[in-house]
């Protein structure tokens, strides 16, 4: 009976995945190396690369091997790199001081870049988080219990001028104060750097997913206690309608792009904020989310390289022109063939 046994059928839509060059000519999101930004931890000294365990594959670079790895993500067709500092807990203190310091680790690190690599996009965070003894983003309040908003803003315009002093194309502000990009535009403005752009962390959600960040950046110390919440500030997981509010109030102050961050578990998110704004969308594909690929594939339970494609594939089909990725540089790389 089943051998008899046909549909009419006009629209059948498997036809055009009968074969590889079918399939070839009818892929709607295609990966290119361009699409990518390679997040990368210094440190400082003349160490060798120390791994992150949560990270495999992720080191920490001292200046030094941080220029070499820039040259070859720039050779690979990776067109920008965000640098986060790795500071001696020794530097740290509750005001985060060392991140106003005009020679601290980070700008170092982009003035070595930029002078090896000047066509490579610079960019680097705005916040206290890697030079505070709490971990947090901000200053806290007299009482400790929050941060606070505004005192917290005037540093991160600083810091925002002494990153575009040491040449950065753009900073990217991923503290969630509210304000801190229209602040940050008019400082930079004022201070004759009009064309440093701001890439802001828009709809930056308080997830459990940066936990091997924190290793990274070592701002994990606080971790589990009270005051390493960071509720208060970073978006509630829940919340969907208030992502669109955040980034067309950051467009509104002067932001050039907008990001979401978490990237893979946020996709409806991206393609809401793909719909609501002209500007360029990024996303952050956190460390959680390089770290669950990783450690299944490790296990032998997920297929490696087929779910980095496809976690990366997923993200720019929901709308992200860019991506945040530690997988930037070997899927450029594969992606070059
Ligand atoms: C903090 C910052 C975080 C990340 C980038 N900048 C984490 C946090 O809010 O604690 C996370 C990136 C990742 O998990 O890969 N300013």
């Amino acid at each position: 009976m089943s051998q008899e046994f046909k549909l009419d059928l006009p629209i059948r839509p498997r036809r055009l995945r009968r074969t590889a060059s079918l399939r070839a000519m009818v892929e709607e999101t295609v990966l290119r190396p361009a699409d990518f930004i390679a997040p990368l931890f210094v440190v400082e000294g003349r160490s060798r690369p120390e791994p992150i365990a949560s990270m495999p594959g992720v080191n920490r670079l001292c200046i030094r091997d941080l220029v070499k790895e820039c040259r070859e993500l720039h050779r690979a067709g990776v067109p920008a790199v965000a640098l986060f500092p790795k500071l001696d807990p020794k530097l740290k203190d509750a005001e985060g001081t060392q991140a106003l310091n005009p020679d601290t680790l980070v700008l170092r690190a982009v003035r070595a870049v930029k002078d090896a690599v000047p066509e490579l996009t610079v960019i680097t965070d705005v916040a206290l988080d890697p030079y505070t003894s709490h971990g947090h983003d901000g200053v806290l309040t007299a009482a400790l219990d929050d941060v606070e908003n505004d005192r917290t803003v005037g540093l991160l315009c600083e810091m925002a001028v002494l990153q575009a002093e040491a040449g950065v194309d753009l900073v990217a502000p991923s503290d969630m104060m509210d304000g801190r990009v229209g602040a940050i535009r008019q400082a930079l403005d004022e201070t004759g750097y009009t064309g440093t752009g701001i890439l802001a962390y828009s709809a930056k959600y308080n997830s459990a997913y940066y936990g091997p960040f924190r290793d990274a950046v070592g701002s994990a110390k606080a971790a589990g206690t009270k005051l390493l919440s960071k509720a208060s500030y970073q978006m509630n997981p829940a919340n969907r309608r208030e992502a669109i509010e955040e980034v067309l109030l950051d467009v509104e102050q002067g932001a050039d792009m907008v990001m979401v961050k978490p990237a893979g578990l946020y996709l409806d998110i991206i393609r809401e904020v793909r719909d609501a704004t002209e500007r360029p969308v990024a996303a952050y594909q956190i460390s959680g989310e390089y770290a669950q690929i990783c450690a299944a594939a490790k296990l032998g339970w997920l297929d490696y390289e087929r779910c980095r494609h496809e976690s990366l594939l997923a993200i720019k089909r929901a709308g992200a022109d860019l991506i945040l990725t530690y997988f930037a540089k070997e899927m450029a790389k594969v992606l070059n063939g």
